[in-house]
């Protein structure tokens, strides 16, 4: 719990249709207490539910972390059910993350390490300064990612890469994970915020309907079968032809306009 006196674990703001959800623990080098991932799961809750949010951007406070883990002083006297229930905590957190119908782009900013990085994999897309470092250190503490890091890191960057970080432990530069296809792209860290921020008034633009229908096909296709998965992508395209977007989009390209999309 934090008290009325603590600064809020977790802020947000709002760039036109871009919501900005800061972890706000500095000097903890950002790192996941319960509270904190709870204060996470009610912010992205509040961006979903937000008519005016069509992107969301998460990042960390201060110069040098996105997120340097789950709290490790925390997670020192816990039991083992309490250790569970932490993980359960944070696993929903990053699944409500995972399947957001908006687009949410991690903004790495530095440190992003054992429940960072995992926070970081449950955003759609993931933008790194070029001073990042990014690992699965949890072995070092006897401990294995307990936030979805097994599961993500595999289906994101295979079986190697997965074993490699999560068994030695080390962190890697930003170089290193791009070329694992861990993070979309490293940037100057100068340029970060502007550079995410471009991407996402980009998505915020985009026709949200399509927007939501691709991150539903890849949620659900990474978790079945080709055939199951094929099916449903059939089922959204065909959906897609019931909105007025379809509609502009189509109409703006042969007309050689620019579309203005309206969500519905
Ligand atoms: N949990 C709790 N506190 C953490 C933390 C974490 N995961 N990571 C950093 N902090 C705290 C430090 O205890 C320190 O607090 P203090 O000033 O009250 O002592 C503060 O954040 C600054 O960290 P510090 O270690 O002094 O910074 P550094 O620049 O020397 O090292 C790291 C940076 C990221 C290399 C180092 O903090 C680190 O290894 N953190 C843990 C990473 C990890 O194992 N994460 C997985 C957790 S499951």
């Amino acid at each position: 719990m934090t008290d009325s006196n603590s600064p809020s674990p977790v802020t947000v703001a709002d760039r036109d249709a871009v919501r900005i959800i800061t972890v706000n623990r500095p000097d903890k080098l950002n790192a996941l207490n319960g509270a904190t991932l709870d204060a996470l799961d009610a912010a992205f809750v509040d961006a979903i539910a937000s008519d005016s949010v069509r992107a969301i951007v998460l990042t960390g406070a201060g110069p040098k972390a996105f997120v340097a883990g789950a709290d490790i002083a925390e997670m020192n006297t816990f039991s083992a059910v309490q250790g569970r229930d932490f993980s359960l905590r944070g696993q929903r957190m990053m699944r409500r993350a995972e399947r957001s119908p908006k687009p949410v782009i991690a903004m790495v900013n530095g440190f992003a390490l054992g429940g960072g990085l995992e926070l970081a994999m449950c955003c759609h897309l993931r933008i790194a300064a070029d001073t990042a470092r990014v690992g699965q250190p949890e072995i070092n503490l006897g401990l294995i990612p307990g936030f979805g890091g097994t599961q993500r890191l595999l289906r994101l960057a295979g079986r190697a890469a997965t074993l490699e970080l999560c068994l030695l432990g080390a962190p890697i530069d930003a170089a290193r994970a791009l070329a694992l296809g861990i993070v979309n792209r490293v940037v100057p860290a100068a340029e970060l915020e502007a550079q995410t921020m471009a991407v996402a008034q980009q998505l915020a633009n985009a026709a949200p309907l399509a927007v939501r229908g691709t991150l539903d096909c890849v949620n659900v296709g990474g978790e079945c079968g080709m055939e199951e998965g094929l099916e449903y992508e059939a089922a959204q395209f065909g959906l897609m032809f019931s909105t007025q977007d379809m509609r502009e989009g189509t109409s703006a390209f042969l007309e050689r306009r620019k579309p203005a999309f309206s969500g519905t």
